[in-house]
């Protein structure tokens, strides 16, 4: 006690080991004054104890304590016998509660994401999504998906992009979900029933990119084993609106009526997975002697006038847009009701056979998968 700094009175710890230049306190360490830390040749100067859950009660006497959950990646405070969130320092998309605008900010916040579910908020609502986080770069949002679960149907509960109401005259639109704000299924099932997020028209975007996806894929798998992948990259989107919402609501509505000749864009894609010949070779034949590879082309008819939505992967040169194109309205008048459907008449020629007019199984058993960036 003589008066200057750092000069010890007297110690009352019990060292029993001193290695690495490493001093452990058992018990409680009480500090007087200020706890400086000088940071020399260290990087971290305060760590907090990591715990899967709270490492001790939050009662009154134990207000002030701080700890840093590794599950959901925030630090907590003991406050007024409670636990409070004290802030969000995970990365972006992490947590519910720390949502990033889309896969793409997340991508753009933190490089070394991996493909997976993430929180998103692009406008109003918080919501899971599933992010590829690899191809081109990464940061793609899937918004939507087309399952076909039973083509034999034709129209029924399962035909939530044409209709689920039958075939009818009445419904030229059919369901309307391709231009409208309603949301189904979730992202963990997308592979298994019709998915449409909430992203679907809240996320501006500048292109799209399309998995095929063999049916019943679990949400681990999306991307390992998707049958085609391909994506815009010219930015059509932004013309449109951002979305495929505004691009069918604004500008090329899905509705029974238009002439073969009035065909939507065919933007030209860029292959993930697959290739033109890939394609073709998983048509029908007489789609693939009708069509071009290497598209994706939005609103079109055919002969009968009835309205597709999406020709996956290529663009309908022809007019039996049925067999190669997906969704709708609710009116398909060849061979009604046989064209109805989300997948209408790729079994015109029975199904799964991949001759004349008809699909192969394995593209006809593959849900169409919409992501956007
Ligand atoms: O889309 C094909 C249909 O219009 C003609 O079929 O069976 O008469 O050759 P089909
Ligand atoms: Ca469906
Ligand atoms: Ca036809």
């Amino acid at each position: 006690n003589n008066g200057n700094d750092g000069a010890l009175t007297s110690w009352s710890v019990g060292i029993e080991a001193l290695s690495n230049k490493q001093v452990e306190v058992l018990g409680d360490l009480r500090v007087q004054g200020d706890l400086v830390f000088t940071g020399k040749g260290q990087a971290k100067l305060l760590r907090l104890q990591t715990a899967a859950s709270a490492p001790a009660k939050c009662d009154n006497s134990m207000t002030g304590l701080i700890w840093f959950s590794t599950v959901d990646q925030i630090l907590y405070v003991c406050a007024g016998g409670k636990y409070h969130k004290l802030a969000n320092i995970g990365p972006p998309g992490s947590t519910k509660d720390n949502p990033g605008a889309s896969c793409l900010a997340i991508k753009q916040a933190d490089n070394k994401v991996v493909d997976g579910l993430y929180w998103i908020k692009p406008a109003g609502q918080t919501v899971q999504a599933w992010c590829d986080m690899t191809t081109d770069g990464g940061g793609w949002t899937l918004v939507s998906s087309v399952h076909e679960d039973n083509i034999g149907a034709k129209c029924n509960a399962g035909d939530k992009w044409s209709s689920t109401k039958g075939n009818s005259s009445n419904l030229p639109a059919g369901d309307g979900n391709w231009q409208n704000t309603n949301t189904f299924g979730g992202v963990t099932g997308a592979a298994k029933d019709d998915f449409k997020s909430q992203a679907y028209f809240e996320l501006k975007a500048k292109d799209v990119m399309l998995y095929h996806v063999p049916n019943g894929t679990d949400v681990s798998q999306y991307r390992a084993k998707a049958l085609l992948r391909y994506h815009t990259n010219n930015g059509f989107l932004t013309q449109y609106g951002g979305t495929l919402y505004s691009l069918f609501k604004n500008h090329f509505p899905i509705k029974f009526g238009g002439a073969c000749n009035d065909k939507g864009p065919a933007v030209p894609v860029v292959w993930d997975k697959g290739s033109n010949g890939g394609i073709d070779a998983l048509l029908s034949p007489n789609t693939k002697a009708e069509s071009t590879p290497g598209y994706v082309q939005f609103r079109v008819f055919n002969h009968e006038k009835a309205c597709l939505a999406v020709c996956p992967g290529i663009r309908y040169d022809g007019c039996n847009t049925e067999h190669g194109c997906i969704g709708g309205g609710g009116w398909f008048p060849e061979g009604a009701p046989k064209q109805c459907g989300d997948f209408s008449a790729w079994d015109w020629d029975g199904y799964g056979t991949g001759k004349s007019w008809s699909a192969t199984k394995a593209l006809t058993e593959a849900t169409v998968f919409f992501l956007y960036r």
